[in-house]
């Protein structure tokens, strides 16, 4: 009966095939003839009995429904609904589906004759991105801003992470939504790269880990995510561009954090990213999207491009293993419909992709009949994103216990991003939150006394730059964050009254930069000069007084700060941390939460000394990378490059005394080795710490970087005098070095030095075990090679 149907339907859609195909806008539960007039006709499913029809119910259906679909019903189920039509007007939006969430990023085909209900995707790391209002109603659709992921890892808190990832999917159901598109989960190899800030750390340990307890958080609540961007998409610039990366440094350091996550978290999908890794698109790339990702690492999501607009060749996307092409276009529909027709794509590539899509489908909230509230609870979204801002702050000088502050001080606040304060996010990682807290308005709330008279100043300053013809293209308001920072005032006479008046000067500095389609520059690592010049006058002033000047610094990255660090007495790192940033800030310099923490990617002392600082971000389109594995910490630990701030450096109100760092079985290996450390609070107030575990590998057949982070953990809250036991377990994979000639991880023999520490640079412990022989632990798809020679760095050259 079945195929007695499925024949009758081929031949209506032949004939419709035959009469152009799809019509945009049209229902595909719908088929089109024509009669011999080319007048057209609807045949409508009411001449096939719906019970023939196989529906979706649950896995066990899944390949009965697609044996089902016509060739036109699985092209337009492997292409995005585009729910974020280029062109309103006449934009392609296939299939009948309105945008069924306003401003959402995407959503995929339904073919409601077959039960197969569209899922709604949408942006991203920062939050839920969509549209805050609505045509027809005066209600608000607000998301609460968190804070990216940057500022997470640098919390180093597994647990608070995995709250994010809950508080989000409850958002994420309130509002109709299936996936989310995020955690960005790149690794910031590269200082100037765009959007590092979506992405968590320097160190692919830390990114895998942070990424695997937010998909955890969000997926264990019902709701998907969408990993992101796979894979070597480490710039702006040559958005497109050829990568060219060794098999050993995408195995150890680009993909490492995927393969973490996937292996731990099993997210519901992934996002292959535009670029292109040794020649070949990442989008096309079956060595990535079937060897690496389904088959070394046993993914069961779907994979999803990025939103290229049918860019690349869809035959070979297809065949690769890109399920989903988004945000799709009818275009695209016809091509492999064409395809499909003329022999040149498989049907069988298609079945394949599209179960596994709908093996995440039958998850989704959207197929188990879940209605979407439109009523999120801000107040709790808002309570965590608080937490997680404060926790993620990093205290980066403290110089006499400058902080915290009693919150019965005055306070002078200097400094433009004082009144614009980049609160994070801009393109896809934009959020509308129902608010913004300020630093002057987060530190007046904690019951500060704020220089009112200078803080106004600043505001007309800021407000007639704004107007000017120079500054005025760029919005100035607070919640777009896509804008040059402006030139400071001259505060030369406002620094003394103020020093005179006020108890503490605070310095909020922000970088230069902030568009969404583009690197930064090089400049932008650099404080400006009538930003060097308004430390030195407020320093000078409040030093005169013998009084403290704190920076806070508002930036999306690593900036410069050896020039000037001596000038002020504290620095706190807030980062762009979301809606609750003032909060956060009064909360860090009060006191109020004792600082915990620490750098994910090194803060260089100069951006000229960086491996790479000649080279990045390419020529011609291609970029090879040259610094190979060492990357970051990597890097500056090997060579001996000093960085002004450290990965893992952050400071606490108090402080902590490490003891008792030893491993198991007296030194030797089998196939585990446990470490143990025991940390106490050895100061005065009750704070955390996020305890680092390096490995220094023997150099054998593989040169071996100085030191690389093989676990970390955060204490509970100590109080002063007590202390905690921790233990980590490290595996054979985890010690494992990628070896080329044998595609396969190995633990060569030798010492290996174990560093227990507060930073990467402040080792407080160490101890070491021996292995015995050479290791092989496990051997993987030999794919990704590079098609040409990499002069690649070397510690023995
Ligand atoms: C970005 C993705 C994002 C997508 C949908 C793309 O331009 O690169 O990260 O998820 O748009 O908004």
């Amino acid at each position: 009966m079945l195929k007695k149907w499925k024949k009758k339907r081929r031949k209506l859609l032949a004939i419709a095939l035959a009469t152009g195909v799809i019509v945009s806008g049209v229902n595909l539960d719908l088929t089109f003839a024509s009669n011999a007039n080319g007048n057209k006709t609807v045949v409508t499913q009411q001449s096939v009995s719906q019970q023939q029809v196989p529906q979706l119910v649950d896995a066990a259906s899944i390949n009965a429904v697609i044996a089902a679909m016509t060739v036109t019903e699985k092209a337009a189920m492997v292409v995005g609904a585009n729910s974020v039509a280029l062109d309103p007007v006449n934009g392609e939006i296939i299939g009948t589906q309105s945008r069924k969430v306003p401003g959402a990023a995407g959503q995929t085909q339904a073919i409601p004759r077959l039960g197969i209900p569209s899922i709604v995707l949408a942006d991203g790391p920062m939050g839920v991105r969509i549209n805050p209002t609505r045509e027809g109603t005066d209600q608000t659709f607000y998301a609460t801003k968190f804070p990216s992921p940057n500022v997470l890892a640098s919390s180093w808190d597994t647990e608070l992470v995995n709250k994010v990832g809950v508080a989000t999917a409850a958002e994420l159901k309130a509002y109709g939504i299936d996936l989310l598109l995020a955690p960005g989960m790149n690794i910031q190899s590269y200082l100037l790269n765009g959007r590092n800030y979506e992405y968590f750390s320097e160190d692919p340990l830390v990114t895998g880990t942070m990424t695997a307890e937010f998909v955890n958080g969000v997926e264990d609540n019902g709701v998907g995510t969408t990993i992101k961007h796979f894979a070597a998409y480490n710039q702006r610039t040559n958005n497109n561009g050829n990568m060219i990366i060794s098999q050993r440094a995408l195995r150890e350091i680009y993909l490492k954090g995927f393969e973490i996550a996937v292996k731990e978290s099993q997210p519901w999908a992934i996002m292959d990213s535009y670029n292109m890794i040794n020649g070949t698109y990442a989008t096309e790339n079956k060595d990535l999207l079937t060897s690496v990702l389904r088959e070394d690492w046993g993914f069961k999501g779907f994979a999803m491009t990025d939103w290229e607009f049918g860019a690349r060749d869809i035959v070979k996307q297809i065949e690769a293993g890109t399920n989903l092409l988004m945000p799709g276009s009818l275009n695209q529909v016809n091509r492999i419909i064409a395809a499909v027709n003329d022999g040149s794509l498989d049907e069988k590539y298609l079945d394949r992709n599209i179960k596994e899509i709908l093996n995440v489908v039958i998850e989704t909230p959207t197929f188990k009949g879940h209605v979407a509230t439109n009523t999120p609870d801000l107040e709790a979204g808002a309570k965590i994103a608080r937490q997680a801002a404060a926790d993620g702050m990093v205290l980066l000088k403290n110089e006499e216990k400058a902080l915290p502050i009693a919150e019965s001080v005055s306070v002078s606040l200097f400094g433009t991003p004082t009144i614009e304060t980049m609160t994070g996010g801009r393109g896809s990682a934009l959020v509308y939150a129902p608010y913004q807290i300020g630093i002057p308005e987060g530190l007046k709330d904690a019951g500060l006394t704020i220089n009112e008279e200078l803080l106004s100043k600043y505001e007309t300053y800021v407000d007639e730059l704004r107007a000017s013809d120079e500054y005025k293209q760029t919005p100035g308001n607070f919640f777009v964050s896509t804008f040059p920072t402006l030139p400071e005032m001259d505060v030369t006479q406002d620094a003394i009254a103020a020093a005179e008046s006020t108890d503490v000067g605070i310095i909020v500095l922000s970088s230069e930069f902030g568009t969404y389609g583009s690197d930064r520059s090089k400049e932008d690592f650099y404080l400006s000069e009538s930003k060097l010049k308004m430390i030195d006058d407020v320093s000078k002033a409040y030093r005169a007084q013998g009084k403290p000047v704190i920076a806070v610094l508002n930036v999306e990255g690593p900036l410069e700060t050896a020039s000037w660090e001596d000038k002020v007495d504290g620095i706190v790192l807030s980062w762009q941390p979301g809606q609750e940033l003032g909060n956060a800030v009064a909360d860090i310099l009060t006191g109020k939460v004792n600082p915990s923490g620490k750098l994910p990617q090194t803060f260089p002392v100069d951006y000229e000394e960086l491996p790479y600082a000649d080279r990045y971000p390419g020529e011609n389109n291609e970029f090879t990378y040259e610094e190979d594995i060492y990357v970051g910490y990597r890097y500056n630990s090997t060579f001996g490059l000093k960085p002004a701030y450290e990965f893992g450096y952050g400071l606490s109100y108090t402080t902590f005394d490490y003891d008792n760092v030893r491993v198991n079985r007296n030194g030797s290996f089998k196939d585990k080795i446990t470490v143990f450390a025991t940390v106490e609070n050895s100061g005065d107030i009750t704070g955390r710490e996020a305890v680092q575990v390096y490995v220094s590998a023997p150099d054998g057949k593989l040169e071996k970087p100085e030191l690389e982070l093989k676990a970390f953990t955060k204490t509970k809250e100590l109080k002063p005098g007590k202390k905690e036991n921790l233990k980590f377990e490290l595996d054979l994979k985890e010690l494992a070095s990628f070896d080329e000639e044998k595609s396969a991880w190995v633990v060569e023999k030798g010492t290996y030095e174990v560093l227990v520490g507060a930073s990467s640079e402040d080792i407080r412990g160490t101890t070491s075990f021996k292995v015995d022989k050479d290791i092989l632990v496990e051997t993987v798809n030999d794919v990704l090679e590079p098609q040409v020679e990499i002069n690649t760095l070397s510690k023995f050259n």
